[in-house]
């Protein structure tokens, strides 16, 4: 391989670590760039064309200052929403998305009874609703869009303590009764929510499978860059793995100890923020 691939990692805020720590398994040489857009979370409750704004801008600013070889836009909000617009954008840049899991799920129930959880954006899409009508159509679905999982999610990376009765009211819909069947198949539909899985394992009002989409995302990813750059390879320096955040601030002690067990070292604004533009 004569050149290591730059892959750009863009989510909201910390969600896309879990397609990133995916990623990293197959292709363990590739240089990283994380970027949280901690300054715009949560996505979940843009309205579309702010949204597509939004990503289309920031997306102007990376690909200008990093020059990635690939992007993954590691956030179901935004994936269901702009992939389009990217890649009209950017036509020779590869970029992967992340959409829910809806096939995996109605191909897996058994009950025929599966649940989506994302935002309140993400389960409000066309984009759901046709993958609903494509793939589930013989399932009976129920969409949860929780306004509150994302943010705690993000308080669990900044090692705070969420309640079992706050997760618990943001899961419980997905669990549906019905003529003898009960769902059996939960969508985490929205990046964020696989960093508590094993929160809603313990919580749920029965077990289910939760599936998440990111080793999917990840042999997507890999299968790409295999065959523009060739199959993962050692050699020369260690490849950096950098997280950036658009707030630019400095992360809090915890924040930065999850970072480094992603081994990611995080570079922000030395600036104080009083003082920032
Ligand atoms: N992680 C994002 C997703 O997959 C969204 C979280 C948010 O910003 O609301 O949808």
């Amino acid at each position: 391989m004569t050149h290591r691939p730059k892959v750009l990692i863009f989510d909201s805020g910390l969600g896309g670590l879990t397609v990133f720590a995916e990623i990293v398994k197959l292709r363990p040489h590739a240089e990283y760039l994380y970027c949280a857009d901690d300054a715009g979370f949560p996505y979940g409750s843009w309205k579309e064309p702010e949204l597509i704004e939004r990503v289309m801008k920031l997306m102007e600013e990376l690909i200008a200052d990093h020059a990635p070889d690939m992007i993954v836009i590691a956030c179901n909000t935004a994936s269901t929403i702009v992939l389009p617009y990217l890649r009209v954008h950017w036509p020779t840049l590869p970029f992967v998305g992340t959409v829910p899991a809806i096939k995996p799920a109605a191909e897996r129930t058994r009950s025929k009874m599966i649940s989506v959880l994302g935002t309140p954006g993400t389960v409000a899409r066309d984009y759901t609703q046709n993958l609903i009508a494509q793939f589930a159509a013989h399932c009976s679905v129920t969409l949860v869009g929780s306004k509150r999982l994302a943010g705690f999610a993000e308080s669990y990376m900044h090692g705070e303590r969420v309640s079992d009765a706050d997760i618990v009211a943001e899961i419980a819909p997905c669990f549906k009764e019905e003529g003898g069947r009960r769902t059996d198949a939960v969508v985490l539909a929205c990046t964020h929510y696989p960093l508590l899985v094993d929160e809603f394992k313990r919580l749920a009002a029965w077990p289910v499978e939760w599936i998440d989409p990111a080793p999917a995302i990840a042999r997507r990813a890999d299968h790409l860059l295999d065959e523009r750059f060739g199959v993962d390879a050692a050699g020369g320096a260690p490849a950096s793995r950098v997280a950036i955040f658009t707030s630019g601030a400095c992360p809090s002690a915890p924040l930065a100890a999850t970072l480094a067990r992603y081994g990611l070292v995080c570079e922000f604004d030395s600036t104080p923020a009083s003082e920032r533009a």
